[in-house]
């Protein structure tokens, strides 16, 4: 990722002190800015936001990996007693070691546009391809189910496909998964697409009932990855967290502060010894790094995280 100073580039004077003012220093620190983020958080419209991200220069990154790399043969070996399932994109599982192991979380989080929604399903399409059953909860309208229907022919017998979009719903399906689940002992994935798209709507929410909620969300994932030895795949926003220079959380009037960006709903609700955090850092329409936040054996140190480069392959 590229620390080239933004002064360096030919930005418009108005962009460029904006971006300055709002602690963006580098083209890497834009590295993960979204066009709507940056036009809402710069006070700027949107066309001009998206004309500053199109004039980031692209990385030169060593050789990109394709993203999806599901192949027949990948597909026919498997079942339940493989321990880790490949999540059909090379890079990613070259950050997991291989593929995710059952019974582990994996939440993916990335801007608007990021292939989040593409990975997810990709893992889908692994689960489908062993004759497995999964739920896939949508939250938000992402993935719809002619979009599931369409990974496999024996998706509609296989894919138990709710739509929540209410945080009391969603809430009231975690609560209820394990009996849920002792009803579809075939299940072996459950896919919660957006997650943080109902907290995100839930504008009176107070902090604590956030956090109380996110913890009985913690609660029932620990149970049903270790009783039933269920994957379970997040995909989740991203939200822009203020660090000073020291890399601590800060506001924006401590100098040198910058915004980065973190997924939305934080480290607390999932469990940290079951866990992969992904990021999705887009560097263009079909290019871009997967960045490997935290797992169950490697928690976050210093800003300093293993990457791959990816590339969209239609
Ligand atoms: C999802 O789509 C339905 C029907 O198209 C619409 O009524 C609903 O408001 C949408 N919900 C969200 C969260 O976008
Ligand atoms: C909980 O799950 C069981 C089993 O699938 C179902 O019969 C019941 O209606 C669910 N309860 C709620 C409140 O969703």
């Amino acid at each position: 990722m590229s620390s080239r100073p933004l002064a360096s580039l030919s930005l418009p004077l108005g962009a460029l002190s904006a971006l300055v003012k709002a602690g963006y220093e580098t083209v890497a620190d834009l590295a993960t800015a979204s066009p709507e983020g940056l036009a809402e958080e710069l006070r700027l419209s949107l066309d001009v936001a998206q004309r500053i991200l199109l004039l980031m220069p692209k990385p030169s990154t060593v050789p990109s990996t394709p993203f999806l790399t599901q192949t027949a043969a990948h597909l026919a070996k498997g079942g339940r007693t493989t321990s880790k399932i490949t999540t059909g994109s090379s890079p990613v599982d070259i950050l997991l070691d291989g593929g995710l192991p059952r019974g582990h979380i994996l939440e993916i989080s990335g801007p608007p546009g990021s292939p989040k929604e593409v990975l997810a399903t990709s893992i889908v399409k692994t689960i489908l391809g062993f004759q497995e059953e999964l739920i896939f909860v949508d939250m938000q309208n992402m993935t719809s189910p002619s979009t599931i229907n369409k990974l496999s022919s024996n998706a509609k017998e296989l894919v138990y496909y709710l739509k929540l979009h209410a945080l009391v719903d969603v809430m009231i399906f975690i609560r209820n998964l394990s009996r849920y689940l002792a009803e579809r002992p075939k299940v072996s994935l459950l896919v919660l697409n957006s997650l943080s798209f109902p907290f995100q709507m839930a504008y009176s929410l107070s902090p604590s009932a956030k956090s109380s909620l996110l913890d009985q969300i913690k609660q029932v994932l620990v149970t049903s990855c270790a009783s039933r030895n269920i994957c379970v795949v997040i995909t989740s926003q991203l939200a822009t967290k203020l660090v000073g220079p020291d890399g601590n959380p800060s506001n924006f009037d401590t100098s040198g502060s910058r915004g980065i960006m973190v997924p939305q709903l934080g480290p607390s609700y999932l469990p940290s010894g079951r866990s992969y955090r992904l990021i999705l850092v887009p560097d263009g329409r079909d290019t871009g790094v997967v960045r490997l936040l935290s797992s169950p054996r490697q928690q976050p140190n210093n800003g300093r995280f293993r990457q791959e480069p990816y590339v969209l392959s239609a």
